[in-house]
């Protein structure tokens, strides 16, 4: 359902298993990242009612994660630090287009894309971690990223040729796979 052309590694999955404060603390981040991208879609395209009012609620839902992840990390002992940066997003982020209106559709599909590979991590976290809150929050919002993926598509397919946004998906789920076994498994959400 997700469409992604590779699984993550199971040797991100053993980095992560035994580095779980550091995941928990950069997943934190990524879920502020989730809310800042869907703010700035509003502010770079205020016209496009239907989207601005969806991202308005997902801005809310994206920091609702970032308040249960942070609040999950500290009670195990884990406190917020600087955010040390998204190799993987800035990596896929660099194939969207300068020229308007292809800017938007590639933003809207690569944030369909973030949010798959989110929601596939998650389910490896959730079918690895041994029973507990930790596990139960990953399958807990499983439900919900898969969510984020089928909203930024079908906005894409709203404003665009249908034909058009998914030849480019298609493209762009290339680059995708290309960026995700070429990054090591680091101790990262993303890789
Ligand atoms: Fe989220
Ligand atoms: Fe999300």
């Amino acid at each position: 359902m997700l469409r992604l052309k590779c699984d993550s590694s199971d040797a991100w999955v053993d980095v992560a298993l035994s580095n779980i404060g550091p995941i928990l603390i950069d997943h934190v981040h990524c879920e502020r990242k989730a809310a800042a991208m869907a703010v700035s879609l509003i502010t770079r395209y205020p016209h496009c009612g239907v989207m601005v009012d969806r991202m308005a609620l997902l801005a809310q839902e994206e920091m609702e994660h970032f308040s249960r992840v942070l609040t999950l990390a500290r009670d195990m002992g884990f406190e917020l630090n600087r955010d040390k940066g998204d190799v993987y997003v800035n990596q896929l982020l660099k194939h969207v287009r300068k020229n308007e209106p292809l800017r938007m559709m590639d933003n809207l599909l690569c944030a369909a894309i973030i949010e798959a590979r989110s929601c596939e991590r998650f389910l490896r976290l959730s079918k690895a971690l041994p029973e507990g809150p930790i596990q139960e929050m990953y399958a807990d919002l499983i439900a919900s990223e898969a969510g984020h993926y089928t909203l930024f598509l079908s906005l894409a397919r709203m404003y665009f040729i249908p034909a058009d946004v998914n030849a480019r998906f298609d493209e762009l789920l290339d680059l995708e796979r290309d960026i995700v076994l070429a990054l090591p498994a680091d101790a990262k959400m993303h890789g």
